[in-house]
């Protein structure tokens, strides 16, 4: 089947959840489930309701409770398999069973060797073709939407695959995916099975064929477009390309390659795309897998120009060194990173989005002071932008909020609570706070929230551990925003929650000083270039 609407199957919630330490609990799974709808794919792979109790209530609630995508639910291509996916699917309105079976000699040899599959290869293959042939009957007498997967299929003989791929659509099969199971392929090989396939089975060109890429060589997200340019209209994939061992497609690599490169494509996906940013932060909370900064299309870098070069021809025109709209990723726009490398040009049109307004005559030692920073730093945050000027001022930077206590309780069962009393030093009194979260960190910033009053982003969140053992310090570094600003806390302890707690107050207080800054400044009106053209860089 040809169409140019290309189907995003999301499996972040399956196999992104198979990478080794993923877990989420069904408080996470639902809600990223919501969040996918919003993004609009067109499938979520809720689970492999078999597998365990966890994996069969995700199936179950999401199927009940998410609206808009189908729900699919895993299932090898044995009964109870296919009976426990239709059970955790039952109430959902738009279900899919996705049944799968290995289908390469490799597999074969090592799943399959035992004498009552068949002695022989081929023998053990007609095993297959009735295992294949049975299990989408059965899932097919629950629903009309069917995806059988030949697991393995990039390292298997192209015969077989066609003919294990014709006995499914026989059987009822809706959706192929020719799965790369060990990311062994590259993009034209792998482009061979799809055209191979549609060429030697006549009823493939009635059905959608998928892609499912793991990435070990990296070439996950080439290998699926490469599917697409040979005829699949299906892309399985994960937010952040989390997945088994090197994980896989990543969702927002795919989206963007075709919406980007659209015309080259020829093809489009359904996908939201100014939400892939604000999910990747999600999933990448849910999992404790930080996304790196360089990550395409929602790291924290995919926006930023340092070097003075590209900044001044980023603020010229975008296009110089963009191909493609931040806000369209929903990341921050003209994310100027200042260090060493910078000009004048990157450092003043920052203070001015800033609302910090520097006179001709204090720029020189304003820019000299920035330099001095510069070199002792990797990268100079608006916080310090703002001390810069404040200091160029004679002002000192201010504590506004101390934490005089914090207690966190949480355990099986329980929503963890935090209680905060948190000083004022404008009024010198103290506010003490409660409340619950879906983690104890969530509790605790939502606390602290409450004590200060403050409404912010919570940009970015991430620990680390310095040193070793029992006894090793947590880092906590969090980034919060307001108004396209960023303001930066670290702090570190044996205990992680007061590192958490210490290091949002301190990014807290370089916001306050920030706004009450702001209060005494005069704003720029004229827009960067007009302000900057002729500037030096
Ligand atoms: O990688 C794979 O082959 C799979 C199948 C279950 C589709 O995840
Ligand atoms: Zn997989």
């Amino acid at each position: 089947m040809h169409s140019d609407r290309v189907l995003i199957f999301d499996t972040t919630l399956r196999d992104g959840e198979q990478a080794p330490g993923a877990s989420m609990t069904i408080g996470e799974k639902l809600r990223i489930a919501q969040q996918l709808a919003r993004l609009n794919v067109d499938i979520i792979e809720a689970g492999f309701p078999i597998s365990s109790p966890g994996q069969f209530d995700a199936v179950q609630r999401i199927a009940r409770e998410v609206d808009g995508p189908v729900v699919a639910a895993l299932a090898r291509t044995m009964p109870a398999d296919i009976d426990a996916a239709g059970e955790a699917l039952l109430t959902g309105s738009r279900k899919r069973i996705h049944t799968f079976v290995a289908t390469s000699d490799i597999h074969l040899a090592a799943k399959f060797g035992d004498d009552r599959y068949g002695r022989t290869m081929a023998e053990k293959r007609d095993t297959i073709l009735s295992m294949t042939d049975r299990a989408v009957r059965q899932a097919k007498a629950i629903t009309d939407d069917v995806e059988f997967s030949a697991e393995d299929a990039g390292r298997t003989e192209i015969e077989f695959l066609v003919q294990v791929i014709d006995v499914a659509i026989a059987a009822g099969a809706t959706t192929i995916n020719i799965p790369d199971t060990t990311g062994y392929c590259v993009p034209k090989e792998y482009a061979a099975l799809f055209h191979a396939v549609r060429d030697e089975c006549i009823r493939a060109r009635g059905v959608v064929l998928s892609t499912h890429c793991h990435d070990d060589l990296g070439l996950a997200v080439a290998n699926s477009l490469a599917g697409v340019l040979a005829g699949a209209r299906q892309i399985e994939c994960t937010i952040n390309g989390i997945g088994e061992r090197a994980g896989n497609a990543s969702l927002e690599e795919v989206v963007m390659a075709l919406k980007i490169r659209g015309q080259h494509f020829g093809t489009q996906t359904g996908i939201e795309t100014r939400l892939l940013t604000e999910t990747s932060r999600m999933v990448s909370i849910a999992t404790g897998f930080a996304v790196p900064p360089n990550k395409a299309v929602v790291g924290s870098n995919a926006f930023s120009h340092e070097a003075g070069i590209h900044q001044h021809g980023v603020l010229k025109s975008r296009e110089t060194y963009e191909i493609m709209r931040a806000e369209d990723v929903g990341q921050r726009a003209e994310a100027i990173r200042l260090g060493r490398h910078s000009g004048r040009h990157g450092l003043f049109s920052r203070l001015e989005k800033l609302g910090v307004f520097v006179p001709d005559e204090r720029k020189a030692e304003v820019y000299q002071r920035f330099m001095e920073l510069a070199d002792q730093k990797k990268e100079v945050y608006d916080e310090d932008l703002v001390t810069i000027a404040q200091e160029s001022r004679g002002g000192v930077p201010v504590e506004h909020y101390r934490l005089d206590h914090m207690h966190v309780s949480s355990g099986t069962g329980r929503a963890p609570k935090a209680e905060v009393l948190v000083h004022h030093h404008s009024s010198d009194t103290a506010c003490r706070k409660v409340a619950d979260g879906d983690g104890p960190v969530a509790a605790i910033y939502k606390a602290i929230d409450r004590a200060t009053g403050s409404h912010h982003d919570l940009v970015s969140y991430g620990i680390r551990s310095v040193g070793e053992g029992a006894d090793a310090m947590g880092e906590v570094t969090v980034l919060i925003g307001e108004s396209g600003a960023l303001f930066r806390g670290i702090a570190r302890h044996t205990d992680v929650l007061q590192a958490s707690a210490d290091a949002y107050i301190q990014a807290l207080n370089q916001l306050e000083g920030f706004r009450a800054d702001r209060q005494d400044v005069e704003f720029v009106s004229d827009g960067i270039m007009q302000s900057f053209e002729g500037d030096a860089a």
